[in-house]
């Protein structure tokens, strides 16, 4: 489809250019090399995480983790129904059990739910996400994983500059990650990052994600590890893409507020929880008459992309065997809800045009 409007299109900043140039020059186009140090200390300096290790992708940062963790076969981990499958494959490419639990009103996992489950199922890990750039109930649920001694991963694959009580998304948990794809609020093109307040594990990390390759002359191998390890060409866009951060998080949520003003009275937008301040990745709403898919239909024949919410994990055919911890509301969002265009270089007449077909 050719879109005039997209969803959350890349939005380069004044550098990127002249740090790949830079890199191009030096030859490094390799997953070694200046930039990636500088980015995954941008990414540390900015949310305050320790330590970082750039990977090729988000999917490949929540892996990761989940090996250091030592989750394998007959461990139960359990995550969010309402997210990506992004992060839940790497549960399955460790051969452990994914259990989905269901959201509450904040759209975010339900920390009823999960208490119920971690005491039914004992797992040995939890990964929640912070959905459409919202923080989810985190202080709730570092309660609970401290309270059962259980593992937990954050997936900030959206939610990179959302914080808690001024505190990011991504550094609450054991690890967290973020994703740097296309669509997300900054872009490596492709990208991901895995941070931990735990040395140790981002040293493994590294290790692991350059075919866990001895520190010797030669290739020696006592384990088996993964490409995973981020280009220095990507690094150099990350760098750059990070001196923007703070300016594509606050005309995110310019955004959600215009699109709130003109539609509160058809619409209920994505909460906010208190005492949080979300990067609103993407501007989030469900219908109070419309169906949302009629809606979709018309703005694609405006050429404007749009989409409708995530499809719970649990009525994935792919997942039709697992185990879940069940309220409606993830069901209930998936037929109401709407993602809204919400890139960072749209104009305000732009959205108040959005908002106008919308309205018809
Ligand atoms: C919630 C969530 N988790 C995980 C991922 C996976 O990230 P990536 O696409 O970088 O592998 C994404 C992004 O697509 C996501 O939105």
């Amino acid at each position: 489809m050719d879109y005039k409007i997209f969803l959350s299109p890349p939005h380069m900043g004044d550098n990127e250019q002249k740090y790949i140039n830079e890199v191009f020059k030096s030859n490094y186009i390799a997953p070694v090399g200046e930039f990636i140090d500088r980015f995954e200390q941008a990414v540390c300096s900015y949310t305050k995480s320790k330590y970082a290790c750039a990977v090729i992708n988000g999917t490949a940062a929540i892996h990761l983790a989940l090996r250091i963790l030592d989750i394998g076969e007959r461990d139960k981990v359990l995550t969010s129904t309402f997210t990506f499958i992004g992060s839940v494959t790497p549960i399955l490419f460790q051969k452990a059990e994914p259990i989905f639990i269901d959201s509450d009103a904040s759209w975010n996992i339900d920390p009823n739910l999960l208490e119920d489950a971690i005491k039914k199922e004992k797992p040995k890990a939890v990964i929640i996400t912070h959905l459409y750039g919202q923080m989810a109930k985190i202080e709730e649920i570092v309660y609970l994983c401290n309270k059962y001694g259980v593992y937990l991963v954050e997936d900030a694959a959206e939610s990179l500059g959302a914080t808690y009580k001024d505190k990011h998304s991504g550094t609450f948990g054991d690890f967290g990650i973020y994703s740097f794809n296309g669509n997300k609020i900054i872009t490596t093109s492709s990208g991901g990052m895995l941070v931990s307040g735990n040395e140790e594990w981002i040293k493994k990390a590294k290790k692991l994600s350059t075919q866990a390759r001895e520190p010797v002359d030669w290739y020696e191998h006592k384990e088996v590890g993964y490409n995973y390890r981020m280009s220095n060409v990507l690094a150099a866009i990350g760098v750059a893409q990070m001196e923007v951060l703070k300016e594509r998080v606050k005309r995110k949520r310019e955004i959600f507020a215009l699109y709130e003003k003109h539609l509160k009275d058809i619409a209920d937008f994505m909460p906010e929880i208190e005492y949080s301040k979300g990067n609103r990745w993407l501007t989030t709403l469900v219908f109070k008459n419309k169906n949302p898919f009629d809606v979709m239909e018309k703005l694609k024949r405006n050429y404007i992309e749009s989409r409708p919410l995530w499809k719970p994990m649990h009525l994935q055919p792919v997942f039709k065997s697992a185990k879940a911890y069940l309220n409606k509301t993830s069901e209930h969002l998936f037929k109401k809800g709407l993602c809204l265009p919400s890139g960072t270089a749209l104009s305000d007449k732009e959205i108040i045009d959005i908002c106008q077909i919308v309205r018809r």
